[in-house]
C-alpha cells in the first residue's frame, strides 16, 4: 500500500503501511534511538515482528494512565538522557495511545523536540490518534489537561500487530472506525456496513483497509483545521458523553466504546430536540453501533449518576451549556453548546431501553 503524506503546519509526514517483516530491521539502524516499548505488546511480539529491536535497549512501559503523567514522562526523560547522546537524538515508540502521548509530548519537550517515530500497536492508535499531533497527559485527576501538538516524523502501521489485542480494545478501536465513518457522511456509512460482519470476525484485509480508509476521513479534516477550531471538532462525536462515561466508571469503558455510547446517547438528546427519529437512531444502532458493544460497554445506574457529575464538572470548566456534537436525520453533524444537564441525564436514562430496542431488530 501506498504511504499517506499528512500535511501539517508543524513539519509534513508519512505514515506507511508495512505488511512485511522487514520495517523493524529499519528502525534498528537509526544512530542514536530511544526506544519505547509498551511492556504487553513486547511480551507478545517480542519474538515475534519486534525480535530485531532486542539488539537496542529497550525502555519497557505499562500501558497504563499513570504512565501519561509528568512523573511518568519524567522516568523517560531520566531514561533517555542516560541512554541517547543529545545531538540528532530520536524517539521511536511502539505501543498505543498510552505510549503514544507519554512519547509525543516526552518528544515535544525533550531538548525543545527531537525526531520521533511511531508504531502504533492497538486498532485505535492505527485507525485514529496516529495522525492528528496531539499529545497528553494526564496532570493530578484531570484527564489529558496538559498537552502539546507535535506531529511524529513518521507514523509505521503494521495491521498484523492488532491480531493480539483482546476483545474489549480491539472493539473499542471499532468504535472510533465506525464513529469516523458517520462523521464523513452517508456514502462511507453505506460502504462500512456491509463490511461490519467480516470487520467483527477480525479479518485481517477488512481491518486494514478500515484503518486506511479511517485515516483519509481522519486526514481530510485535520489538514483543513489542525488546531481544532472549526470542523476538526466534529471528530469530537461521541466523545462529550464519552469522557464523561470514562472518567465515571474509572476507564472500565475502553474509550471507543465510551465513545459508542456518546453516539446514542448524542442521538437521544437529537431526538428529544425533534431533529432525529428514534427509528432512524435505532436502525443506525443496530447495523452499526450495537457490533462494537462488548460487555465492558456497560453502565449501570449508580455509573450513569455519575456521568451526569462528571458532566458537571465538565461544564463548571468551560462556564457554559453542554457542547455536544449532534446529529439530525440524516446523520449530518452540527455542534451545539446550549445540551442541558436535564436533557443529558434524561438521555442517559434512555440508554437502556435505546440498547435493547436496537437489539430486538437485530434479533
Ligand atoms: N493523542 C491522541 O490523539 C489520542 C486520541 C485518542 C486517545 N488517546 C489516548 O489514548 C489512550 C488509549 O489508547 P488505546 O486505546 O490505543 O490503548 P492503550 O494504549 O491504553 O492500550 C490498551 C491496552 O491494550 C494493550 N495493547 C496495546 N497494543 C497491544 C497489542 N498489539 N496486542 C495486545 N495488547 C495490546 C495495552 O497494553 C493496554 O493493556 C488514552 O489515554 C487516550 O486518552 C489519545
Ligand atoms: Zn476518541
Amino acid at each position: 500500500m501506498n504511504p499517506l503524506t499528512i500535511r501539517s503546519r508543524l513539519g509534513d509526514y508519512d505514515v506507511d503501511f508495512r505488511d512485511d517483516a522487514d520495517w523493524a530491521l529499519g528502525l534498528c539502524e537509526l544512530d542514536n534511538a530511544f526506544f519505547v516499548v509498551d511492556e504487553l505488546v513486547w511480551r507478545l511480539h517480542g519474538e515475534g515482528c519486534l525480535a530485531p529491536l532486542a539488539t537496542r535497549p529497550l525502555h519497557l512501559v505499562p500501558a497504563t494512565e499513570e504512565t501519561k503523567t509528568l512523573e511518568g514522562v519524567g522516568d523517560l526523560c531520566a531514561g533517555m538522557i542516560a541512554q541517547a547522546a543529545k545531538r540528532n537524538a530520536v524517539i521511536v515508540s511502539v505501543g498505543g495511545g498510552v505510549v503514544q502521548d507519554a512519547t509525543g509530548f516526552l518528544a515535544s519537550v525533550i531538548y525543545r523536540g527531537v525526531d520521533w517515530v511511531y508504531v502504533p500497536s492497538t486498532l485505535l492508535a492505527q485507525a485514529d490518534s496516529c495522525i492528528g499531533a496531539k499529545t497528553s497527559l494526564n496532570f493530578r485527576h484531570f484527564k489529558n489537561l496538559l498537552g502539546t501538538m507535535y506531529p511524529p516524523k513518521r507514523v509505521i502501521i503494521h495491521p498484523p500487530l492488532v491480531a493480539t489485542l483482546n476483545d474489549d480494545h480491539f472493539f473499542s478501536g471499532l468504535g472510533e472506525i465506525v464513529k469516523m465513518h458517520i462523521v464523513a457522511g452517508p456514502d462511507a456509512t453505506k460502504r462500512l456496513e456491509p463490511r461490519m460482519a467480516a470487520l467483527c470476525r477480525r479479518e485481517q484485509a477488512s481491518i486494514g483497509d478500515a484503518v486506511r480508509t479511517s485515516l483519509l476521513i481522519k486526514q481530510q479534516f485535520i489538514e483543513e483545521d489542525e488546531f481544532d477550531r472549526g470542523r476538526r471538532r466534529l471528530l469530537n462525536f461521541g466523545h462529550c458523553f464519552g469522557h464523561a462515561i470514562e472518567s465515571a466508571t474509572d476507564f472500565a469503558v475502553p474509550h471507543g466504546q465510551a465513545v459508542v455510547l456518546g453516539i446514542v446517547l448524542a442521538g437521544l438528546v437529537s431526538c428529544a430536540r425533534g431533529r432525529l427519529t428514534r427509528a432512524r437512531l435505532d436502525e443506525t444502532t443496530a447495523r452499526l453501533l450495537l457490533p462494537t458493544l462488548t460487555s465492558a460497554a456497560s453502565i449501570d445506574d449508580l455509573a450513569r449518576g455519575a456521568v451526569v457529575e462528571a458532566m458537571h464538572h465538565d461544564k463548571k470548566r468551560s462556564g457554559t451549556g453542554l457542547a455536544v456534537v449532534v446529529p439530525d436525520d440524516d446523520w449530518g453533524l452540527v455542534l451545539v453548546s446550549d445540551v442541558t444537564e436535564a436533557e443529558a441525564s434524561r438521555a442517559l436514562d434512555e440508554l437502556p431501553g435505546a440498547l435493547e430496542s436496537a437489539r430486538s431488530r437485530t434479533a
